[in-house]
């Protein structure tokens, strides 16, 4: 039997929101609905990450990759934002929504291209099984708290004048 290891699971996730971006940008019948649950579920891999791998992987030594990453975060979670609300004033791809995502598509590729080959590989070690296997299962059905937003999501918003 072959068990599915987090780092594996994550990375999947990965592709999964990849794709529902691209659904949107496709202009594919269920695009619309496909991107609203890959931002819930963009948003709740990045709790997971946050709260419960980043501060073990921190302790082991990776602070500089890690301090990356939540900054990445943080700007794509302002991405994300300006999205739905681009998404309310206009839910057709062809609006500034799609211009918004496929700024999200290079950032999420420019972070996980680090996330999956620096931080993944080193969960193995730290993480005991116990804690993979509850991680695993958040990645089926967990839930982001409500009201959550990462630790660096007004980082963007508060460097930008009052004015802008
Ligand atoms: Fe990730
Ligand atoms: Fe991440």
């Amino acid at each position: 039997m072959t068990e599915t290891t987090l780092a594996e699971a994550l990375e999947a996730e990965h592709h999964e929101i990849d794709q529902g971006i691209y659904a949107f940008l496709n202009g594919d019948a269920d695009g619309l609905e496909r991107l609203h649950a890959v931002f819930a579920e963009l948003r709740r891999h990045i709790y997971l990450e946050e709260v419960y791998l980043f501060p073990p992987l921190r302790e082991a030594g990776m602070m500089a990759p890690v301090f990356v990453m939540l900054r990445e975060h943080g700007e794509m979670w302002q991405v994300l934002d300006e999205i739905d609300a681009a998404l309310a004033v206009n839910p057709a791809p062809s609006s500034s929504a799609a211009e918004l995502c496929r700024d999200l598509l290079t950032r999420l590729d420019a972070h996980n291209s680090k996330e999956e080959p620096i931080l993944y590989p080193e969960l193995r070690g730290i993480l005991s099984d116990s804690a993979a296997e509850q991680y695993l299962a958040f990645l089926e059905d967990g839930e982001r708290p409500d009201g959550w937003v990462c630790e660096r999501a007004s980082a963007g918003a508060a460097a930008a004048p009052p004015w802008g």
